[in-house]
């Protein structure tokens, strides 16, 4: 039988390209094939990527390799990106087929709903690689199968203390529903991606969506929904730091060496990914708790602008030179790296599903500051399903002030009741996490099986 060869096409953005390689890795492992597509622009800012046997890439242009940034218009980026990939990926299906080594599977990552028409003109199997939580793809399917009222009942501002109750989920708040679709920042281009997306899935007879997550850690959500194969082939988190890529610069690492001076367990990693844009005044309030909280830290804070913003992150702090009597800023860091070393106390993080996986890999508690899409729900779940964390509140505003960001690093890192119970569950989730990653855990069994799948599907 010839090798099966696997396409990835992947949306050009670290918190998807992140678990995709990491899915590249796993498959050239059990003898895949595979062919990593993504965008010309993407591609040439991907650092570190060594060329592994079984890996090939093939990036296509969206139109916007000049330099032009999506951020500036998502609406017409999103339908350059669909006509210009729709054509790439034909082209690659017949090139590959010509040339002996057939594509045998198409996985496509979140916002490329049209990849599984192209994979159906091609007569190819095709599957979703779902790159945020069961629980998330589980909200999206019950919005756009029954619940859409319902849960904009529950959005109505009368009703924000109410939780709504949706099949095999916990009770979910108004701000545990992802921001698509409570009404907190609707991206209309988005939610109707999301939208296609289950509409594409439901006219398959065997539609397949594999979960960057593990059986153990969302169970009746992995189940919630009757209708398609929810797959847990996570935690697909680079732990052995092979095929991780960068597409934003680090100005060095010496900030292991910083790291490696520090006791156990007293740092605070704050990090809010690699898209979040924060108001200048909560930029001013994180700085002023840090140095009030006068515990070590070391900050992500990005000098890269990657949409239409006025200033980078960076160009907001006000008072660099009093934050670096206590802690570290860079740019940009090895956050895997980070996360697992000793000194490390906590995460300040803006809960992006990769950063959420990474910190319960590394046993890390969290201080969840969520900022919008899917993060709101995975504080939900760091928060009240895991408590491995406790959650922000903001004000009026929407603000997080200094002191409450404070008292919520105060409870994760202080010595009462909390701490140590926050501290006892990453340490469970840690163990949890590597059992379903070893050789033989949920995650290979679940790879293997759907390979297998797929080849039977081929013959
Ligand atoms: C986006 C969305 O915002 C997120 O909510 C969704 O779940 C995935 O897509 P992003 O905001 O970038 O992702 O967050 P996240 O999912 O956490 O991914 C960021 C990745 O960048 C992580 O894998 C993290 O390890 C990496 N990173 C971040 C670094 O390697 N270095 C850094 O300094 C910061």
């Amino acid at each position: 039988m010839p090798q099966p060869h696997f396409l990835l096409l992947t949306y050009p953005a670290q918190g998807h390209i992140n678990p995709s390689l990491q899915f590249a890795k796993h498959l050239i492992r059990v003898g895949v094939r595979v062919t990593f597509m993504t965008t010309i622009s993407a591609r040439s800012r991907m650092t570190k990527v060594p060329a592994a046997q079984g890996l090939s890439f093939s990036p296509f242009s969206d139109g916007y390799d000049d330099g032009m940034k999506p951020g500036d218009d998502i609406d017409r980026y999103l339908s350059e990106l669909r006509r210009r990939g729709k054509e790439a990926l034909s082209e690659f299906i017949i090139t590959s087929e010509n040339e002996g080594k057939p594509v045998t599977c198409i996985v496509y990552s979140l916002l490329l709903p049209w990849a599984a028409q192209v994979a159906r003109e091609h007569h190819i199997p095709s599957a979703i690689l779902w790159s945020q939580p069961a629980t998330v793809f589980d909200i999206y399917y019950f919005y756009f199968n029954g619940y859409e009222s319902a849960i904009k009942d529950q959005t109505n501002e009368s009703n924000s203390k109410c939780s709504i109750k949706l099949p095999g989920l916990p009770p979910l708040a108004t701000r545990d529903l992802p921001s698509f679709c409570n009404g907190s920042n609707v991206y209309h281009s988005v939610l109707a991606l999301f939208q296609e997306q289950m509409e594409v899935l439901a006219e398959e007879s065997d539609a397949k969506v594999l979960v960057n997550t593990f059986d153990a850690l969302e169970p009746e959500a992995l189940k919630a929904i009757d209708k398609f194969k929810m797959i847990g082939i996570g935690p697909l988190i680079p732990m052995d730091n092979s095929l991780r890529t960068d597409l934003f610069q680090s100005d060095s690492n010496d900030y292991l060496q910083w790291l490696d001076s520090k006791p156990k367990s007293s740092v605070v990693y704050v990090s809010f990914g690699s898209l979040a844009v924060l108001a200048k005044q909560q930029v001013e309030e994180i700085a002023r708790a840090l140095i009030a909280g006068g515990r070590p830290f070391l900050w992500v804070v990005r000098n890269q602008k990657d949409g239409g913003q006025e200033e980078t992150e960076e160009e907001k702090l006000s008072c660099r030179e009093e934050l670096e009597q206590l802690g570290r800023i860079v740019p940009w860091c090895s956050q895997v790296e980070v996360l697992s070393h000793p000194s490390l106390g906590c995460f300040v993080s803006h809960c992006g599903w990769n950063s959420t996986l990474e910190s319960l890999v590394a046993g890390v508690p969290v201080v969840a500051f969520p900022q919008w899409t899917d993060q709101g729900t995975n504080a939900k779940l760091i928060e009240d399903v895991w408590k491995t964390g406790v959650r922000v509140t903001g004000n009026e505003e929407g603000l997080v002030e200094r002191g409450e960001i404070v008292r919520c690093l105060d409870l994760v890192m202080g010595g009462g009741e909390k701490g140590k119970e926050v501290r006892k569950n990453a340490r469970k989730w840690k163990e949890l996490t590597a059992e379903a990653a070893v050789e033989g855990g949920s995650l290979d069994m679940n790879l293997q099986a759907f390979v297998a799948d797929v080849a039977q599907s081929c013959k």
